[in-house]
Formats: structure tokens, sequence, C-alpha cells
């Protein structure tokens, strides 16, 4: 299993924090966002993870993380030059996959949840994960019945069909790529996540959990003030 965090994008959201740096280098607490979805994935035993980046801040995301000895794991760094939508990572990191099975964790997605089962066990199709939100037009809306079964993924939709949120890590097996590559850009521009899922979905071989753990998705101001709080009150519960 290789791990790939997706950390480029303009974050135009979060102006003026991110007109000097990215986003996903912009602290959480006591360290930078990024060490969160690394730390997802080292945790679940995911060692060969690629980073993929913005060309103006590569040589930021270089100086802090290195080769990746520090976590316990091997860095390979990739550029995106434009931020051409999620299902860009599978594209960008074909040669890293190779013939392996891949989790993508978007690098502003901060969890407090260990996917270690998960991902140990994964065999094949796709896994994704649900958590109950209350603003669902915000996110990739995932519907499922009672014996989880999808029904439907649709990116940020005017009117949700659930309260469930499809968050930012995704467990693919090897067709992620070609998946991808058999995807246009939508009305706004970018390919999207769900178009690549429903790709697994169409086959039978997509599966959903929902988790119990915490979820941010660090990317507006508000969201990223509650990541602080989280992790502040969490960090001195534990000392
Ligand atoms: O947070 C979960 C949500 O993330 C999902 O529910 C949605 O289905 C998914 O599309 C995504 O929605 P966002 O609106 O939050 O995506 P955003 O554009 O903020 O991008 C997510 C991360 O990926 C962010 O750290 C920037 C990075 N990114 C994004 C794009 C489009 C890239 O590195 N390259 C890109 O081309």
């Amino acid at each position: 299993m290789k791990g790939i965090i997706l950390a480029g994008g303009r974050a135009t959201r979060l102006r003026p924090l991110t007109k000097i740096t990215s986003k996903q280098l912009l602290p959480v607490y006591d360290k930078p966002m990024i060490y969160y979805p690394i730390e997802t994935l080292t945790t679940a035993g995911i060692k060969d993870i690629l980073i993929i980046v913005a060309p103006e801040y590569a040589g930021q995301f270089l100086n802090l993380l290195g080769t990746g000895s520090e976590f316990g794991a091997k860095f390979t760094y990739e550029i995106q030059e434009e931020p051409r939508g999620l299902p860009d990572a599978f594209i960008l990191g074909e040669q890293f996959i190779g013939n392996d099975a891949v989790t993508l964790i978007l690098g502003d997605n901060i969890f407090d949840h260990n996917f270690s089962e998960s991902i140990q066990n994964f065999q094949k199709g796709g896994s994704v994960f649900a958590k109950e939100v209350p603003d669902p037009e915000r996110y990739g809306v995932i519907d499922f019945d009672e014996k989880n079964n999808v029904m439907s993924i649709v990116e940020k939709p005017e009117n949700p069909k659930s309260n469930f949120a499809m968050v930012g890590i995704y467990i693919l097996d090897n067709r992620a790529t070609a998946f991808a590559k058999n995807i246009s850009p939508s009305e706004r521009g970018e390919l999207e996540i769900p178009d690549v899922i429903n790709q697994y979905k169409d086959c039978g071989e997509l599966k959903v959990k929902v988790i119990d753990g915490s979820w941010h998705d660090a990317g507006t101001f508000d969201s990223l003030l509650e990541a602080n709080n989280y992790w502040a009150q969490k960090n001195k519960k534990i000392k």
C-alpha cells in the first residue's frame, strides 16, 4: 500500500494567511497542518508516501519534511503545476503507485481516527469514509442504506440526499489511475473525486464506513480555528 498526500491548491479562501505560504504548512495548535495527515498514514503502517505540492512552495515542504526519516517514512515529492482537481493525484502519481494499492489523503483533512484496520485489511475495490455534518452541501455527499450500500455520491450538491460528507481519505486499488484518466473536468473546471469513486460503485466494489473519531477539513477560517481548538484541548487532556 502506497500513500499520497495532496497538498497543493491555491487556498484562496484563506487569504491573506496563504499569500506567502501553503495552507498545509499553517499551524494547527503545535505543529504544521501536514503533520496530521502524515501521522494518519504512518500510524496505519504506510511508510512510502508521495507528497504533491504547488510549485511556489515546493522548497518550503522540502525544508520542513525532508526525506521523511524523522517520521520513519520515505517521502517522494511531485509538483502539481495547476490545481486540476483531486483525481489528478492518481495521474501525477501513476509511476509512484506502480502495481500497488493507494491511500489518498487530503493535506487539509485532520482526523482523530485510526484507519489501521481499514488500510491493513484492504484487498480490492474502493473504501471511502463518511461523517455526519450539519452542512453537507460544502462537501462530497454520500448517500447509503442501512446495509452500507452506496446509492450516490455527489460533489457539493445544492440539495444533499444525506447529511453524510465523504471525508478526504480514499483507499483504492490499482485502477485509481485508469479511472482518473477516464473522466473530464466538471463545470468548475476540475476533475472531481466522486467521478473516480463512482466507477468503483458501478463495478459493485465500493465500501463505505462511518467514522466515529473527529474530522476537520481545515479549509476555512472557522474550520481552521475549530481544528486548532480541538487539538489544543486534546493535547492538554493527555498531558
Ligand atoms: O474535505 C473533504 C472534501 O474535500 C470532500 O468531501 C470533497 O468531496 C472533496 O472534493 C474535497 O472538497 P474541498 O472543497 O474541501 O476541496 P479543496 O479544493 O479544498 O481541496 C482539498 C485539498 O486538496 C486541499 O488541501 C488543496 C488540495 N488540492 C486541491 C485541488 C483541487 C490540490 O492539492 N490540488 C488540487 O488540484
